[in-house]
């Protein structure tokens, strides 16, 4: 018995990286998935193994951003499973750089995938969760959105955005047996990552009491917390997967 056998799991950003270990862990535990990214052919892998865990799996090309497409992906997950029970809000981006050298079109880009993506897909799933009156709804927010980072204007506010974004959703969708947490995860090993001069990698490492980065695993097991009913009498939470880097 899984602890989300018969649920239907919706997860973005799943093509790689943390996307895809939260799809594979929630699978593991019995979920079919609905596998969103930018495009459907970057989300074969994951779709293969979630299928090697004898589960189900759905790929669906949208860009969080847009409402259309976001729509038009949820009515098809909708058509597939004909339920959604759980969606957690992944896909995000970086385009770093100092506040007085950041583009106008930095700050938009980087928003309107972390923030505006995560608000779309809550709001395109709220009708479905509220027809079931339950839900479980997990957001990956960021150590960076409650500590702030120089170089990281616009993705701190995003990241802290998506942490208002997550309470203000479980007080209004509280009453229909609705949750909605979040991760706030710290340094983890990823392409995100990867892409860090080796000096700032050092220095993350310095800063971290567990003295190592994080796996994707590491924040997939807390998502799968929150998704499940262990943390049934958990709403509006952020939990930080940091090594203790936050504390
Ligand atoms: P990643 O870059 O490896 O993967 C992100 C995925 O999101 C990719 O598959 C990408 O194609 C997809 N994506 C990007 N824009 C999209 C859009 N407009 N529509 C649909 N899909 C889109 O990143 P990683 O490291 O796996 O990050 C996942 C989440 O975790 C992000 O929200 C990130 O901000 C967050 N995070 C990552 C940390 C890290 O250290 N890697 C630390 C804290 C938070």
């Amino acid at each position: 018995m899984g602890q989300l056998d018969g649920k239907v799991a919706l997860v973005t950003g799943a093509a790689r990286g943390i996307g895809r270990a939260i799809a594979e862990k929630l699978a593991s535990e019995g979920a079919d998935l609905a596998l969103c990214d930018l495009q459907a052919d970057w989300l074969t892998e994951t779709a293969e193994s979630v299928q090697k865990l004898g589960r189900k799996a759905l790929c669906v090309a949208v860009d969080v951003s847009n409402w259309e497409a976001v729509q038009g992906a949820v009515g098809e997950v909708q058509k597939a499973f004909a339920r959604v029970d759980i969606l957690v809000n992944n896909a995000g981006i970086t385009k770093d750089t100092f506040l007085a050298r950041m583009s106008v079109e930095d700050w938009d880009a980087v928003l309107s995938v972390n923030l505006k993506g995560s608000f779309l897909f809550t709001k395109a799933v709220s009708r479905p969760m509220m027809k079931q009156k339950s839900g479980a709804i997990v957001n990956i927010a960021s150590i960076i959105g409650l500590i702030g980072n120089a170089g990281q204007c616009n993705y701190a506010a995003s990241k802290a955005g998506v942490i208002a974004l997550t309470k203000s959703t479980a007080k209004e969708l509280a009453s229909r047996h609705i949750r909605a947490n979040a991760v706030a995860p710290g340094f983890i090993h990823t392409k995100m990552t990867d892409a860090l001069a080796e000096d700032v990698k050092a220095q993350m490492l310095a800063a971290i009491p567990l003295k190592r980065m994080g796996e994707p695993e590491d924040v997939a097991n807390v998502v799968l917390f929150l998704a499940s009913d262990a943390s049934a009498y958990m709403t509006g939470q952020v939990i930080t997967v940091s090594g203790g880097m936050v504390m």
